[in-house]
């Protein structure tokens, strides 16, 4: 199963592929999460790219399509993965089409979370993400049982830097600037799905897993 989740920041992309990856094992590859622990780590990638995360900006590509391109050949992504905040730049979706012709990968879904502005601020403000595990929670709409510690793993949890104000108004102009362009790049194929990303979070997954031919509740 391949695949590839667009949508601005904040639609639910990460929540809708964690959903996905947990019920049909295949892994979730969050372009945010490696760059996220490649900065905790302070490698060569993550200082490079810390600059740009920090300001709301995209990553240079040639970054991206290397570390893309060698996540995608490990073991665990043999038999599927989801793409999670990749491709976002036009140079993004050229560079993934020619690994997957290099690797005879075939595209199941292109989902396209939809959220309109207000969605997104509201969702965006209240998030929390686990240290440890990276599960995702909103404040109001999916809060931890235990206030400020993860369900699953029991660790911290924690506002990401680029959650504030101003940093998320400039994540939201690249967005409209550099990667919604993606939309038409990629609407006239079969496998683009539009998702109402407005829904809850089990009626987005519900409708998800109906693009795919596959009818399954959450959990
Ligand atoms: P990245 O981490 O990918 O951030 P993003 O695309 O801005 O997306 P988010 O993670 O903010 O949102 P999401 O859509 O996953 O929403 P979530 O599920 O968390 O990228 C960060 C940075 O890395 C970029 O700015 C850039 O610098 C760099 N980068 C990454 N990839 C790159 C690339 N390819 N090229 C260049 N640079 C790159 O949900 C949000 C909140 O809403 C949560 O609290 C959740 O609990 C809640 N929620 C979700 N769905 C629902 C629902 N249906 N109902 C109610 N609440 C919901």
């Amino acid at each position: 199963m391949h695949i590839i989740l667009l949508g601005a920041p904040g639609a639910g992309k990460g929540t809708l592929a964690k959903m996905i990856a947990g019920k049909f094992g295949v892994p979730h590859l969050s372009t945010g999460d490696i760059l996220r622990d490649n900065v905790n780590k302070k490698t060569y990638v993550g200082n490079q790219a810390k600059e740009y995360m920090d300001n709301g900006k995209l990553v240079p590509d040639d970054i991206m399509i290397q570390m893309v391109k060698g996540r995608v050949l490990e073991e665990d992504c043999k038999t599927g993965f989801i793409l999670d905040g990749f491709p976002r730049t036009i140079r993004q979706a050229e560079a993934l089409k020619l690994i997957f012709d290099e690797l005879d990968i075939t595209i199941d879904a292109i989902f396209n979370l939809e959220a309109s502005q207000e969605t997104i601020i509201e969702r965006l403000s209240g998030r929390r993400t686990c240290k440890n595990c990276g599960a995702i929670y909103h404040i109001k709409n999916i809060p931890s049982e235990v206030e400020g510690k993860c369900d699953k793993c029991g660790n911290m949890l924690y506002q990401r830097d680029d959650d504030k104000k101003d940093v998320v108004k400039k994540r939201l102009m690249v967005y409209k600037t550099q990667t919604k362009k993606l939309i038409s790049y990629y609407e006239k194929q079969d496998s683009f799905c539009e998702i109402d990303a407005n829904k809850k979070v089990d009626e987005m997954f519900v409708e998800a897993c109906k693009d795919l031919g596959k009818a399954c509740k959450s959990g």
